[in-house]
């Protein structure tokens, strides 16, 4: 299998064709004068499974995954990695007229199979015009949170959506577990609801899939600390960590922000390669 990454996942891929035993084909990427995308793939794809890694934060990104796609035409059969897919939390109409600008994406991708990591919302897999499973990061970032040896740490969901990640993530390692309640006031601005849960003195990793502006967990991380925790990690699947975020979380106390490589941020410590590999050896 003809591992091929994209400009937002070359060391995803590099890992996961690492853990697959090979080495990830040679692309080139540049762009047009005027600012369109050119790239080429430097390896022969005719009658080859190919797997393309991509992450899509950005439309750029979005744009390089589909003209992969396309120059895969020949390909014996298409899989296509998302790691992190960009407009997935558009996953329905909010307003009308609005898109559902994650169904709009997912019809672009032209494939034989999709995977994607703990995407925002799993309804939007029921959008690719081929098979989509979406892999759990839960298992990865578990063991990743065991290596830091926190005594009697309690892992925390900042809202209800995230409860089923933070159970699976402390589930295989014993953690206690909880969660609190939000409510979005704003793009970045959010409230966070206390919770009768003693966390005076401990250690606490707040848990969920992604961290965007930080609002959600810089309120969480002062929320808790009020209340007399200790060291308060953050630990996401994907740190998009848009604008100023992470300054918002250091001025809000964080000890640290563990992350995954979905995307390639200098917090992105748990690689999601032996995920991937997996699953396309169970192809
Ligand atoms: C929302 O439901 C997600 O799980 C995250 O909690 C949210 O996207 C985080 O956004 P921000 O970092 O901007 O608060």
């Amino acid at each position: 299998m003809k591992i091929i990454g994209g400009p937002a996942s070359q060391l995803l891929a590099s890992r996961t064709a690492r853990a697959l035993g090979t080495e990830p084909a040679l692309c080139e990427f540049n762009s047009f004068p005027d600012g369109e995308l050119y790239l080429r793939i430097a390896e022969e794809t005719e009658n080859e499974n190919v797997t393309l890694i991509q992450s899509t934060p950005t439309d750029s990104d979005l744009v390089a995954l589909i003209q992969l796609i396309d120059a895969c035409e020949g390909a014996a059969k298409i899989n296509v990695v998302i790691p992190y897919m960009g407009y997935a939390r558009q996953d329905k109409k909010f307003k009308p007229g609005e898109p559902i600008s994650a169904r709009a994406v997912a019809r672009c991708i032209n494939a034989d199979r999709v995977f994607t990591i703990n995407i925002h919302e799993k309804s939007v897999l029921g959008h690719f015009p081929c098979p989509a499973e979406d892999l759990d990061a839960a298992k990865l970032l578990g063991e990743y949170i065991a290596t830091l040896s926190l005594e009697n740490p309690l892992l925390v969901a900042p809202d209800a959506g995230a409860q089923g990640l933070v159970k699976n993530v402390a589930s295989d390692l014993g953690f206690a577990c909880d969660y609190l309640q939000k409510t979005r006031l704003s793009g970045d601005t959010v409230e966070i609801k206390t919770k009768t849960v003693d966390v005076t003195g401990r250690h606490i990793v707040l848990v969920d899939d992604m961290i965007a502006t930080g609002g959600t967990m810089a309120e969480s991380i002062r929320m808790l600390r009020g209340q007399g925790a200790a060291d308060v990690y953050l630990a996401c699947v994907h740190p998009v960590l848009a604008r100023n975020a992470a300054i918002r979380l250091f001025n809000a106390g964080v000890k640290d922000i563990i992350a995954s490589d979905t995307l390639e941020k200098a917090e992105s410590r748990v690689s999601m390669a032996p995920l991937i590999a997996d699953a396309l050896k169970g192809l």
